[in-house]
């Protein structure tokens, strides 16, 4: 499963890129506007960003419009950033319309705020390169967001739909265990939840433990040379 953060923040995404495991970043509105900075600059930086790890990746930017001929003219502009750019479209009929005509021009797009199975399908059918699911809004209103990803795994797989799934809101590391054993093609996360993955007492305890004992050992062999015994 591809890990992507979820954030406009440049810091972050450079904390995060420098560990070498990120495949993606994906913005939304919200995130962008947090931010306070252009929005193509800070487009591009991520990009620069990205590149520089060596890795392949994708950059989700969204269209803020509601008509379709507006969302084709703003994703061309969005795709025109840097080819690795993919075009963030809401679900909602004229989003759909604009991502089957994007997908004809060979412009990859994201179709987001999916909370259904028949939403995903929707999205598939209109030819999105990837649909996200929001799994922590979901559970807010007390549905089972992972159940959702499990759903549009089996659809997707019953019709072969190649529409990679994203899953999105994502609240807690238990979020994106269970989106890898759901068949999740990609997790994006926020950065307080991505650098919890780390997190395990035992690793903390077991490191700690390991390093002492190799100091002390050190301290042993620097004690024995000084007074002529071990070389
Ligand atoms: C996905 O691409 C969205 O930006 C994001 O995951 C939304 O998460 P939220 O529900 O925490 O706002």
């Amino acid at each position: 499963m591809k890990l992507y953060l979820d954030t406009g923040n440049i810091e972050e995404i450079r904390e995060v890129a420098a560990l070498g495991v990120l495949d993606g970043v994906t913005t939304n509105p919200t995130l962008i506007a947090r931010e306070g900075k252009d929005f193509t600059q800070v487009i591009r930086e991520i990009v620069g960003i990205l590149k520089a790890t060596g890795k392949e990746f994708t950059v989700s930017a969204e269209v803020t419009d509601l008509h379709a001929d507006k969302m084709v003219e703003q994703g061309r502009a969005l795709a025109a950033i840097d080819p690795h750019v993919v075009v963030k479209v809401p679900l909602i009929p004229e989003g759909i319309a604009a991502v089957h005509r994007l997908s004809r021009e060979g412009i990859r797009t994201n179709v987001t705020l999916c909370f259904s199975t028949n939403q995903a399908l929707l999205a598939a059918k209109a030819g999105a390169f990837i649909v996200s699911p929001f799994v922590g809004r979901l559970d807010d209103i007390g549905e089972q967001g992972l159940g959702l990803i499990r759903d549009i795994r089996r659809v997707f797989d019953n019709y072969h739909f190649t529409t990679q799934i994203l899953t999105a809101s994502i609240r807690h590391p238990l979020h994106v265990t269970e989106a890898a054993l759901a068949g999740s093609d990609i997790a994006t996360i926020p950065k307080q939840v991505f650098m919890k993955l780390f997190h395990h007492p035992l690793t903390e305890q077991g490191n700690e433990k390991f390093l002492r004992d190799w100091r002390a050992y050190e301290e042993q062999l620097r004690r024995g040379t000084q007074h002529g015994g071990a070389q």
